[in-house]
């Protein structure tokens, strides 16, 4: 189904926003929301299809209220460059049916680079929301979307102050740079009550503060047999002390049947879940363990201590300033966190600057005055 047009004028400015991937839906929604909330600009939602579950996709749309999108691209599964390829081939006719006036993109997945790539070699400017955020590990996908597609974008829009420093060593000058806040926290104070009334905790028999939730997708602790292993035998001590509950994503659940050949584990395995239900356990959590980048923010803004099994992070402010602890996938480093949270010994942290629920607003007002004039 497409989205329905709202009435705009013939000079308002154009926008092709892009989604492709879980991560990607939290992010665009309050964009998409500000833009249809202005009579001078338009969005046409393009879908990737990179991920494309119900449970990936099609359940964050209802969740997070965000319209059908006007295009899905439908290019699934693939190794890195199929997936991007793809995406790169059928973006270039989009953007040049559409012709728009800027290409909208958020966080650093496959089709995010591929979306910018097309965008670039066509003359169409990119705002890019999440702008400067690096782990300095370059053997992780997420890090070279990230330094090419800031390298092609023209607005660079940043989550926390550190952001800005990286993209100035890279070259890039300041007026290009905007500090807005996070997208992503717009989505979630604006979501939180309504997760809070939902039955998940009684639904899965969950106390609140008296379980630990999981999240492990990273190709870094998943793919390799031996550190899998080792953060199971962690897991399954700490779920001796309190239950874990841990909703698989396909790539792990594909990893612990032919890997581990299915191995045995008494944590709690639940299907993917939809945003709400996921921000509403996070939310009573006493504790996160995750690897996963936008959930070492979301308990920073919930003020949940997180423990991130990976040994870097691109979002220190999390770590500075939040609730996260960097443990890597050390078996022993991990259960020495998790006893600390346990004790009551996590971190408490503070919210970030500008991670207020304004972001969104704070990017399109940019976009509307620098685009807006050139029309
Ligand atoms: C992608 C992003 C990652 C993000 C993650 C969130 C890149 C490089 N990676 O990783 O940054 O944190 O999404 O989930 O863009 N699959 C399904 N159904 C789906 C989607 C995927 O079964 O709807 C399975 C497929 O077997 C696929 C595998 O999961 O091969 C991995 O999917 P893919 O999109 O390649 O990367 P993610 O690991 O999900």
């Amino acid at each position: 189904m497409a989205q329905k047009q709202k009435e705009t004028s013939a000079e308002a400015i154009r926008v092709v926003a892009v989604a492709g991937a879980r991560p990607n839906f939290m992010k665009i929604a309050p964009l998409l929301r500000e833009i249809e909330s202005r009579s001078n600009v338009e969005a046409y939602l393009v879908h990737t299809g990179q991920h494309y579950d119900q449970a990936m996709s099609e359940n964050f749309f209802s969740d997070l209220r965000i319209a059908q999108p006007n295009l899905n691209l439908e290019v699934g599964s693939g190794t890195h460059a199929e997936q991007t390829a793809a995406v790169l081939v059928k973006m270039e006719q989009v953007l040049l049916a559409q012709k728009p006036h800027a290409l909208l993109v958020v966080g650093d997945v496959n089709s995010t680079l591929a979306a910018s790539l097309a965008a670039v070699k066509l003359g169409v400017p990119i705002a890019h929301v999440e702008a400067g955020l690096r782990s300095g590990d370059r053997e992780m996908p997420e890090e070279i979307n990230r330094i090419l597609t800031d390298s092609i974008s023209t607005w660079l829009f940043t989550t926390e102050e550190e952001a800005t420093g990286n993209l100035l060593n890279e070259g890039h000058t300041l007026d290009q740079i905007h500090h807005v806040g996070n997208v992503m926290i717009d989505t979630l104070l604006s979501n939180l009550e309504e997760a809070k009334r939902r039955d998940t905790l009684k639904r899965l028999n969950l106390a609140p503060n008296e379980y630990g939730l999981l999240t492990l997708h990273r190709p870094s602790n998943v793919d390799d047999p031996r550190v899998l292993q080792g953060l199971f035998e962690a897991l399954e001590k700490i779920h001796k002390q309190i239950p874990i509950i841990f909703p698989v994503h396909p790539r792990t659940r594909a990893a612990i049947e032919e890997k581990l050949g299915g191995v045995k584990t008494s944590l709690r395995l639940t299907e993917p879940l939809g945003y709400l239900d996921f921000l509403h356990l996070m939310s009573e959590a006493k504790l996160v363990l995750t690897d996963s980048g936008g959930i070492q923010e979301e308990t920073t803004a919930l003020g949940v201590t997180c423990l991130t099994l990976r040994e870097n992070t691109e979002r220190p402010i999390t770590v500075l300033e939040g609730t996260n602890t960097i443990v890597g996938s050390r078996p022993e480093a991990i259960l020495a966190e998790a006893q600390k949270a346990l004790r009551g010994d996590g971190k408490f942290g503070r919210t970030p600057d500008l991670w207020d629920g304004h972001s969104a607003k704070r990017i399109i007002d940019i976009l509307e005055k620098d685009l807006g004039g050139s029309l």
